[in-house]
């Protein structure tokens, strides 16, 4: 089965094909299908947001997609940057950002830097089925930037337990404990279930 990822980027297209392949699907980015839905992030939860991002891609192309929305909430900043990860503080770089991420920190004692990335994937099926799901990862805010791979707040999130931030980690790792990874293995198990029933 075709699957549209409503998103234009490579890097997440890469990630989905990895883990989705293991259901036999085939994960295609909306110019695949000669589409390119701009949508607004209107909503106030990952969930909302993911799931706007769907409807849009599956009312312009009817076709199976997949969209997913995520962030980091930090518990001693009321669940912020959340869904405004991308935009917080309306900087245009990860590193500004991570810089105004840790001057709203500076205040917060250790054992209040808890923090967890949280990650929404919405599928919708040409038949009317709608799947939800969400995979968190909890972790701790450092007071400076530590790795060099990943993406936007990877350098200064730790997790205690591997004693590294995401930043730190190979891929593959990441992908074994992260909020996404965890979102795309838990969609995969409630797909083979709806699936297993329609038998
Ligand atoms: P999205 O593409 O709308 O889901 O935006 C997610 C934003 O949250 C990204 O731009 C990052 O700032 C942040 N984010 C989400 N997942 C990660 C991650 O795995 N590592 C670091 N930052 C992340």
């Amino acid at each position: 089965m075709k699957v549209v990822l409503a998103s234009q980027n490579p890097h997440k297209l890469a990630e989905m094909q990895k883990i989705l392949g293991t259901l036999g699907m085939e994960v295609l980015l909306e110019r695949d299908v000669g589409v390119n839905v701009e949508v607004e992030e209107t909503g106030t939860t990952f969930a909302e947001n993911s799931l706007l991002k769907a409807q849009a891609v599956f009312d312009a192309t009817h076709l199976a997609t997949v969209a997913d929305d995520s962030g980091l909430m930090v518990d001693a900043l009321g669940g912020a940057p959340g869904v405004y990860s991308a935009r917080y503080g309306g900087l245009h770089t990860d590193a500004e950002r991570i810089a105004l991420l840790l001057e709203n920190m500076k205040d917060v004692p250790e054992e209040k830097r808890t923090a967890q990335f949280v990650c929404a994937v919405t599928c919708l099926l040409p038949d009317g089925r709608k799947i939800a799901v969400q995979g968190v990862c909890p972790g701790v805010i450092l007071r400076a930037p530590r790795g060099e791979g990943g993406f936007g707040y990877d350098p200064v999130f730790y997790l205690p337990e591997l004693g590294k931030t995401f930043a730190e980690l190979a891929g593959g790792e990441k992908n074994r404990i992260s909020h996404r990874g965890r979102a795309l293995r838990e969609f995969c198990r409630v797909y083979r279930e709806v699936d297993r029933h329609d038998e």
